[in-house]
């Protein structure tokens, strides 16, 4: 017998709550085997409902009821139902407090959602819909309530107890002589109503690190970092990011912080990075713990990202949160919008936006293309959980982005201040957002609104046409966006289209629309409304080479025929970074794209000389900005290329990559050599910007050298991996190495184990590192590791390393005999029994399975048909491998 299909929610659908809750009384006492959670909620109906005779309905999952009482007297059975997911009581008052018992057990946990265990204590994590596996509760953001909490628990094991807000109360528990230990208890209330998603709690054995920030209104705030006991020695960097973050954000958007304490907890078992609970974050140690030996350069600007993203949740978020989940992106889009800047602000701004970039190519783009493509306000969902997606993410913060093109940074300040004058401590929509942007600005975005809705990656057909005798270049741009499903026709998006005209010199020519008086800048933004607009320039003396779409204004695919001498010289002479960056991706995707056309048809490809040419200008150029160099001349990735293809041939693209890196390495020995040399970083290690893009450009460097498959190449190799004093030289040559079949490889794997097995972040780089192999033993040895002590299905990090890094791999994911898919497929189920969210994340690994050849397909569809048909899958599965084989 089939399951029966889970229950879709719509967008369409919504209708206020029936009854609100002001506050909550939660009083939770940890016991060894269960928790015993007592909650008493304070309800009335609400006056927005149209239902005012409606029975209260509270969400629940695994709990067991053992006592209920409506203002303080029991009820008898016949005046509630328990069901699986719920609890109902028909007949209520207009308002009554409510309380029940329940017994959860966080010790059997594995989702790792509601209150679980982990190493050193007990944690929670409540976004979307874990609070419902905490209490019985109205589980939706626009119910908020005020927190009070209670949490007994054993004092020598569990010393730490904390939960949102202040501490107004503890104390011990007398201790018994020779029965149970003893106890403490503490008592936390939260003076900010929040949502259920947002509450948080911690017991547990931690160490802290301390420290204080005085705000611009002169209020002194106390900070508090929790990791597990020995580890303080790897929290200060995330403590000085907490800092720049509160006065990036003071400096920027004049917000300040509303709480006189802020806690973030590091935990080893959590399915995400980080989490903004209201004054008590709760991060992945991934995001928190690093020291220069144990944490790459890109682990320490993770770090900055992720605790800038929690904390400026705390206005985008917590004081004005979401009115329903379809309206994820408000918070989560304007939220990485704000990291993204923040981080473009501490480290190089167009580097930012060459790694946004590659990001949203390499996730969001194909997620847009595929079985699972939403709009960034979805319409619809299985599991909520599964639209923590790229789209809602990154093509959300895209279309923040946008807004800010369009209106300019001083109206989009305003129209934050608007958006918080209006709607602090409510719970909205992104229609509310667009409404404060527009009144703010006065610029009309009422087109611009269906970015919000509709799915797919629009495209942009450019083509110029230049007239010297009148001297105007006319620019005629299409716009159209393929179907997605459910939505086989597309309108026409309001799309922000930054120009700029390139001269023969390379200087940017002053641009001029016909119809003005007088040219006005270099770069221009226009407004691209309907499907065909032409624009022409004026007074363009000589024939440009049009720099379009500066900066990534839009989250678009561009088609314009550049040649490869205008590629060329853009990539040596625009004045936009992320276009000169651009110029290179595309000049290399044309040769790539034709070497993987002659593997194909059985031929060796053959290389242009003019390509190495331009490859050693920006080699060349590289001490001016090395992080730039490093971005410039890293090829387009594998799954990037196989976007841009009908059908993939997954080993054409691997091998003609790789051909072509060889070719470079071979015409470019010396120089790679000289700059190796060149970059070498000179005293303590430091993960600031400057010397980490020397580095990005150093190991860059090695990482061409080694494709030489030279003797002597592979011991400068492994002498960087032995001498290297911090983790991103160390990693680099690692990388390298596993990517070599020779016998330095297994001792640089041994070695790197041997020392680093006690810290888990770092046998999860040991892990991903042979996961991400390009050698064709990967999947052989992905499949030993599962069975190795480093390994654990119940941790997410190692899942995301070892599987995670298979299912990103290609070439050896996609291996023609479908034993990739096979193994994907057993993960998938057996870690669905344990977690089902962290096994829907994996399953997204099938999502392209359609663009590969018939052989692959029959494979895969096997694969995808034997997890749709296990036994009790969660829904959170289902949704995504139904969605695949529809
Ligand atoms: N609110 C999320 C955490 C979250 C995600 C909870 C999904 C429940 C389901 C948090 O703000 C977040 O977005 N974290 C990101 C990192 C961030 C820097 C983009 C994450 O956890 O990956
Ligand atoms: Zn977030």
């Amino acid at each position: 017998m089939r399951d029966p299909v889970p229950q879709v929610t719509y967008l369409k659908d919504y209708a206020p709550p029936a009854f609100l809750i002001t506050s909550v009384d939660l009083d939770v006492d940890i016991e060894d085997e269960f928790t015993r959670v007592r909650a008493t909620l304070a309800l009335q109906r609400n006056p927005r409902s149209a239902d005012s005779a409606a029975p209260l309905v509270l969400n629940a999952d695994e709990l067991e009821l053992e006592a209920i009482a409506l203002n303080g007297a029991p009820l008898p059975a016949s005046a509630y139902a328990v069901e699986a997911n719920r609890l109902t009581i028909s007949s209520v008052p207009a308002q009554f407090a409510l309380t029940t018992v329940c017994k959860i057990y966080p010790k059997q946990n594995t989702k790792l959602m509601g209150l679980y265990a982990s190493k050193d204590g007990y944690f929670t994590q409540c976004e979307a819909e874990g609070f419902r596996r905490i209490t019985y509760f109205i589980d939706r953001p626009d119910v908020m309530a005020r927190y009070s909490v209670t949490i007994h628990a054993d004092q020598a094991t569990y010393p730490v107890l904390l939960s949102n807000g202040n501490l107004v109360a503890s104390g011990d528990a007398s201790h018994q002589e020779g029965k149970t230990p003893a106890r403490h208890w503490a008592r936390w209330e939260d003076p900010f109503p929040k949502p259920s998603y947002l509450f948080a709690m911690v017991a547990a054995k931690l160490d802290k690190l301390e420290d204080s920030f005085v705000t611009r209104s002169g209020r002194n705030v106390g900070l508090q970092i929790y990791v597990e006991p020995g580890k303080l020695d790897q929290c200060g960097f995330a403590m000085q990011a907490l800092k720049k973050a509160m006065r990036w954000d003071e400096e920027v958007f004049g917000l300040e912080l509303d709480l006189d304490q802020y806690m973030i907890v590091a935990v080893g078992d959590f399915n995400m990075g980080a989490m903004e609970n209201k004054g008590l974050n709760i991060f992945n140690t991934k995001y928190v713990l690093a020291r220069p030996d144990i944490a790459t350069d890109g682990d320490f600007m993770h770090i900055d990202r992720v605790v800038g993203h929690e904390y400026f949740h705390n206005w985008t978020g917590n004081r004005v949160t979401c009115r329903d989940w379809f309206q994820l992106s408000l918070t989560e889009g304007l939220t990485v919008f704000r990291d993204q800047e923040f981080g473009a602000d501490l480290y190089s701004r167009p580097v930012a936006r060459i790694q946004e970039v590659r990001g949203l190519r390499a996730a969001q783009f194909p997620e847009d293309a595929g079985p699972m493509a939403h709009p960034v306000r979805p319409q619809s969902y299985m599991e909520i959980s599964n639209f923590y997606t790229a789209t809602v993410y990154e093509k959300g913060a895209e279309v923040v982005r946008m807004i800010h093109t369009l209106i300019g940074r001083e109206n989009f300040r305003k129209g934050m201040d608007l958006y918080f004058r209006r709607f602090d401590g409510q719970a909205v929509t992104m229609d509310d957002f667009v409404q404060a942007m527009q009144d703010a600005s006065g610029t009309d975005l009422a087109q611009f609104r269906r970015w919000y809705d509709q799915a797919g990656t629009p495209v942009l057909e450019v083509s110029s046409a230049y007239d010297a005798p009148s001297q105007r270049l006319t620019l005629t741009v299409k716009q159209s966006c393929p179907p997605t499903p459910g939505q086989p026709d597309k309108l026409p998006l309001h799309i922000p289209f930054a120009v700029g005209l390139v001269g023969g010199d390379g200087d940017d020519i002053a641009l001029q629309l016909e119809g003005e008086g007088r040219p006005g800048g270099a770069t221009r933004v226009l407004s691209l409304k309907s499907s065909e607009e032409h624009f022409v320039f004026v007074s363009v003396g000589q024939k440009p080479v049009p720099s379009l779409l500066r900066s990534f204004s839009a989250p678009v695919i561009l088609k314009y025929p550049y040649t490869s001498e205008e590629l060329t010289h853009l990539l040596a002479r625009d004045a936009d970074a992320f276009n000169r960056w651009e110029a290179g991706q595309r000049l290399a995707l044309d040769i790539l794209l034709r070497a993987i056309s002659t593997l194909q048809a059985g031929t060796e490809p053959v290389f242009r000389e003019s390509f190495v040419a331009a490859v050693a200008r920006v080699l060349a150029d590289g001490p001016t900005d090395p992080a730039f160099a490093a971005e410039a001349l890293s090829l387009p990735s594998e799954v990037y290329l196989a976007e841009q293809m009908k059908m993939v041939n997954p080993d054409a693209i691997h091998a003609a990559r790789v051909r072509l890196r060889r070719h470079l390495a071979h015409s470019l020995r010396a120089e790679f050599a000289a700059m190796y040399v060149r970059q070498r970083v000179a005293g303590p290690y430091s993960p600031d910007a400057d010397p980490a893009a020397r580095r990005s450009l150093r190991n860059l460097c090695l990482g061409y050298l080694m494709e030489l498959d030279d003797p002597e190449v592979r011991a400068l190799c492994m002498e960087q991996f032995d001498r290297a004093d911090n983790m991103t030289d160390a990693m680099a040559a690692l990388a390298a190495l596993a990517n070599c079949d020779c016998p330095e490889r297994a001792q640089a794997l041994d070695r790197f184990y041997a020392k680093w097995r006690g810290e888990p972040l770092v046998v999860d780089k040991w892990l991903g590192v042979q996961a991400t192999s390009r050698l064709p033993g990967t999947l052989t040895q992905v499949i030993r590791l599962l069975s190795h002590e480093a390994f654990n299905m119940r941790n997410p990090n190692k899942v995301y390393a070892l599987i995670g890094g298979l299912r990103s791999n290609q070439v050896r994911f996609h291996a023609a005999d479908g034993a990739g898919y096979h193994f994907l497929a057993d993960q998938v189920i057996a870690l669905d029994a344990l977690n089902p969210t962290v096994a829907a994340r994996m399953a997204r690994g099938f999502d392209r399975w359609r663009k590969f050849d018939a052989v692959r397909q029959s494979h895969s569809r096997s694969a995808l048909e034997r997890i749709r048909d296990t036994r009790g899958l969660s829904k959170d599965t289902f949704e995504v491998v139904s969605r695949a084989l529809a």
